[in-house]
C-alpha cells in the first residue's frame, strides 16, 4: 500500500517533466518555424522602425534558361548595317518601355521612339523583387524599328534598358514585366492584329462588327492597341478581354494625342506580342474585313498552307462609306440601319495595289505596316487568288480623313457587292447580341429598390430613376 502511495507522485512528476520537455520543444519548433516564415514575408518590425524583407523568388521550370546570343543575330546585324526599315520620324520622342516578352529562345522589349533605331543598348534583367540580377547584363541594339532583343536569363521577371553603358549617372527607366510567350505550341491558331484606334470618330460599333466578323472566320484572339479612346468605346474592348478574346496594349507616351504616325509601332508591337502565342496573325485595320470564297472554310485553307510559307498576301477593294459611326446605341432598329456591312455596297475593283498580309509571326523578320519585307528560315510569301479571298475595306469618303482623296486617283468602276447572305445574317445577329449585352443598359429603377433601403438613404443618394421619368444614360 505504502509503496503504491509513494509511486503515484513520482509518476506525476515524471509526467510533468515529460510535458514540460515536450511543450518546450514544441514552442522552440514553432518559433524556429516563425523565424523562417518571417524571412519570407514583407515587413519585419525592428526597434522603432520596420524594414521590408524581400520575399524569395520562386522561379518556375520554364524560366530557368540562360542563353548567350539571340537567334538570327547575323541576319539582323546585316540588315542593321543596311539601315533596313529605318524610320526617322518624331525626332525628340522619349524612348519609353512599351512592352516586353519572353520567348523560348530570346527576350524582346518594344520601345516607343523611332530615332533609337540601330543604336546600341544594354538589356537589364530583374528578379521578382525588381532587383537587378547580378552579372546578367546583355549588350544588344535596336532592331527592327523600336524593338530590342536580348538573351534569356534564368529568373528574370522584369527588364529595362540602359542606353549609355559607361554613364553611371544614367537614370534607368522603371523595369516592366516580361509577358510569358514560352509556348511549345501556339495558344491560338488564327488571331488578328487590330490596327491602331485613334481619332474622334466613334468606334464601339466598328469594333464589334470587326471582331464578330473575324470570329465567324475562326479567329480566337484579337490584339488591340489603344491610342485614344473614350470610355464608351473602351467598354467593348474590356468586354472582349473579359471573354478571353482580346489583349490590349495601352500607350502611355508624352504626347496628348497619338495618330497614324505611330502605326508602325503598333504593327511591330503586335508582331512581337503575337510571336509564339498565335500561329497565324491577320494584320488588318479596323475598317478592313477579310472575305473567303474558296473551298471549305478559311481555317481549313490556312491549315493547308505548307510550313515553307511565312506570309500570305491578299488583294483588297474599297467599299465607299459615307457617314460616321453612331456615337451611342439607341435601339435595335437603328442599329440595323447603322451596321456598315448592311448599309454600304458601292465597291471598287479588287486590286493588288493595297495588299494586306497574314503572317506567321516567328518566321517574319521585318514588317512594313501590313506586310513583311524580310522573312526567316528561307520561308516565302504566297499570294492568294482574288477569287479565293479578298479584303473589303470600308473606306470613308470624308475629305478630312487620312488619304480621303483616294477617289481622285481611282478611275475604275463601282459595282454593288455585299457579304454572302448566310454570313451576313449570322454576322448581324452576332453584332446585335454583343451590342445589347454591353450597351443596352438602363438606370436602376427606384421601384426596384426595397422600400426600407429607399427610405433609409433617400433618393438623392440612390441614383435611381422612376419608370415614369426619362432616363439620362451615360
Ligand atoms: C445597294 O444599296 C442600295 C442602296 O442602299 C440598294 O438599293 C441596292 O439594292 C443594294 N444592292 C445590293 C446588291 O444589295
Ligand atoms: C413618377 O412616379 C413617382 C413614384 O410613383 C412619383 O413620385 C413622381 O412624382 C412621378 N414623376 C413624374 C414626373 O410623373
Amino acid at each position: 500500500m505504502d509503496d503504491e502511495m509513494m509511486r503515484r507522485p513520482n509518476r506525476r512528476k515524471l509526467l510533468i517533466l515529460i510535458s514540460v520537455v515536450f511543450f518546450t520543444w514544441l514552442l522552440y519548433w514553432n518559433r524556429s518555424g516563425l523565424t523562417s516564415d518571417s524571412e519570407d514575408s514583407w515587413i519585419v518590425e525592428g526597434h522603432g522602425q520596420s524594414r521590408i524583407v524581400p520575399r524569395k523568388c520562386v522561379v518556375p521550370e520554364w524560366n530557368t534558361k540562360n542563353t548567350n546570343s539571340i537567334p538570327h543575330a547575323a541576319e539582323f546585324g546585316h540588315w542593321r548595317r543596311q539601315y533596313l526599315g529605318g524610320h526617322n520620324d518624331m525626332l525628340d520622342a522619349e524612348s519609353r518601355l512599351l512592352s516586353a516578352f519572353v520567348y523560348p529562345d530570346q527576350i524582346s522589349i518594344v520601345t516607343t521612339a523611332f530615332h533609337t533605331y540601330t543604336k546600341e543598348v544594354t538589356c537589364l534583367y530583374f528578379d521578382c523583387n525588381q532587383r537587378e540580377i547580378p552579372k546578367s547584363r546583355y549588350k544588344s541594339y535596336v532592331m527592327p524599328l523600336t524593338v530590342v532583343s536580348c538573351a534569356r536569363r534564368a529568373g528574370a521577371e522584369f527588364v529595362s534598358l540602359k542606353w549609355n553603358e559607361d554613364d553611371d549617372e544614367e537614370i534607368i527607366e522603371d523595369p516592366i514585366p516580361l509577358i510569358n510567350r514560352v509556348y511549345e505550341q501556339p495558344a491560338h491558331e488564327l488571331s488578328v492584329c487590330v490596327g491602331p484606334l485613334y481619332g474622334d470618330e466613334s468606334k464601339w460599333l466598328e469594333i464589334i462588327e470587326y471582331v464578330e466578323h473575324y470570329r465567324l472566320m475562326g479567329t480566337t484572339m484579337f490584339y488591340f492597341t489603344i491610342f485614344n479612346m473614350n470610355e464608351y468605346d473602351r467598354r467593348i474592348i474590356d468586354d472582349y478581354e473579359r471573354m478571353g478574346l482580346a489583349e490590349s496594349t495601352k500607350y502611355i507616351m508624352e504626347y496628348v494625342k497619338l495618330g497614324w504616325m505611330f502605326h508602325l509601332i503598333q504593327t511591330h508591337e503586335c508582331h512581337y506580342r503575337s510571336r509564339f502565342h498565335s500561329k497565324w496573325v491577320i494584320n488588318m485595320d479596323i475598317d478592313e474585313r477579310l472575305v473567303y470564297n474558296g473551298p471549305n472554310n478559311f481555317i481549313h485553307f490556312m491549315r493547308s498552307i505548307p510550313p515553307s510559307f511565312s506570309e500570305i498576301s491578299i488583294a483588297s477593294n474599297r467599299v465607299l462609306k459615307f457617314e460616321d459611326f453612331p456615337a451611342k446605341f439607341k435601339n435595335e432598329q437603328q442599329l440595323l440601319k447603322d451596321m456598315t456591312f448592311l448599309k454600304y455596297n458601292q465597291t471598287t475593283e479588287t486590286s493588288w495595289y493595297n495588299l494586306k498580309g497574314i503572317i506567321r509571326p516567328e518566321k517574319v523578320a521585318l514588317l512594313f505596316y501590313h506586310w513583311s519585307v524580310r522573312q526567316l528560315d528561307d520561308t516565302k510569301i504566297m499570294s492568294v487568288p482574288k477569287r479565293f479571298a479578298y479584303i473589303r475595306h470600308y473606306r470613308s469618303v470624308d475629305e478630312n480623313k487620312l488619304n480621303s482623296n483616294w477617289r481622285t486617283f481611282y478611275n475604275g468602276g463601282l459595282t454593288e457587292t455585299r457579304l454572302e447572305e448566310n454570313f451576313e445574317k449570322r454576322l448581324s445577329s452576332a453584332v446585335m447580341k454583343r451590342v445589347k449585352y454591353v450597351y443596352d443598359r438602363r438606370m436602376i429603377r427606384c421601384e426596384e429598390i426595397a422600400p426600407a433601403t429607399f427610405k433609409r438613404f433617400e433618393r438623392r443618394l440612390l441614383d435611381c430613376a422612376f419608370k415614369n421619368e426619362s432616363q439620362i444614360l451615360y
